[in-house]
């Protein structure tokens, strides 16, 4: 059974990796007037509240978008999402955080579709009241693993699927590179976006190993730690896998994490990495 709710971390230091890089990657396949589609995993609720009981009991998001919320000196990549988590509140006070679903369906056009995943029973009644009617979605109460390869190779030609999970369950690190390298094969121009948590660095290091040994090419690393690595429990850092990413990307990466490190790490112990996992 799924207990994951991403309410309690909404808006953290992780989402500000993933979400920046989101739209980066969505801005870029605007660039061209032809449709794309994107495919999300695992979508989540969509829509949070950061006054809810769950974002209060964390209070992730403090020094995730509210650390951010006022600074005057941002890099172009965390302007561009703070702006757009700005659009989803009035009066310039941060209330609501919307998820990678959302964050979609923002920028993307008429032409353009999206499909959407969501295992849980409520979270899905969430998105589906989130996203309203909108002839571009199709909302898929499935398990994405099991079903979103009959997706490959998208109509469009072209396109974004990010894997988001939660690794509630020890398997989703082996589930993840497995999907990933079953989508590729199909759709093989496509850009792929995997998210990470550091929670044991052997898992990460073994996930990297297993990339590298793959026949996928053009990938990249990102990564944001908010401490030090170490044996304690919990979420020490966490990145995303991007295959085919924009070639804009590791210079606004470049340009965007040391300052996120510096600005989201906690007593000085912030830090990043950027490694092109597989050559072009
Ligand atoms: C980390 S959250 C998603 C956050 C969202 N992508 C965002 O950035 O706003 C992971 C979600 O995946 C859902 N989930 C877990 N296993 C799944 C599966 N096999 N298929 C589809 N959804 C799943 C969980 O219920 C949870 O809501």
């Amino acid at each position: 059974m799924l207990s994951y709710r991403h309410s309690y971390h909404a808006g953290n230091y992780a989402d500000v990796l993933k979400h920046s890089v989101l739209i980066h990657i969505l801005e870029y396949l605007k660039n061209k007037d032809k449709p794309f589609c994107y495919v999300d995993t695992h979508a989540g609720a969509g829509l949070y509240s950061l006054r809810s009981e769950q974002a209060i009991k964390t209070n992730e998001y403090q020094q995730g978008i509210g650390a951010l919320w006022q600074q005057d000196d941002l890099p172009a990549a965390v302007v561009a999402y703070r702006d757009l988590i700005k659009s989803f509140n009035s009066a310039g006070k941060l209330a609501f955080y919307p998820g990678s679903p959302l964050i979609a369906l923002h920028l993307m056009r008429q032409q353009d579709r999206l499909f959407l995943y969501e295992l849980h029973n409520t979270e899905i009644k969430i998105l589906a009241a989130a996203i309203k009617k909108d002839k571009r979605v199709t909302l898929l109460h499935q398990d994405a693993f099991k079903d979103c390869l009959r997706l490959m190779p998208p109509q469009q030609r072209r396109g974004l699927v990010l894997i988001d999970p939660s690794y509630e369950m020890k398997t989703d690190y082996q589930q993840v590179v497995e999907t990933l390298i079953q989508l590729h094969k199909r759709f093989a121009t496509g850009t792929y976006a995997l998210w990470y948590p550091v929670v044991e660095r052997q898992r990460i290091n073994e996930l990297e190993q297993k990339i590298t040994a793959s026949q996928l090419s053009n990938v990249q690393l990102f990564e944001l730690g908010q401490v030090a690595d170490s044996d304690q429990l919990g979420m020490k850092a966490s990145g995303l896998i991007v295959v085919n990413p924009p070639w804009t990307l590791k210079t606004a990466m470049q340009q965007t994490l040391p300052y996120l490190a510096k600005q989201l790490g906690i007593g000085g112990q912030g830090s990043y990495r950027i490694k092109q996992l597989k050559a072009e």
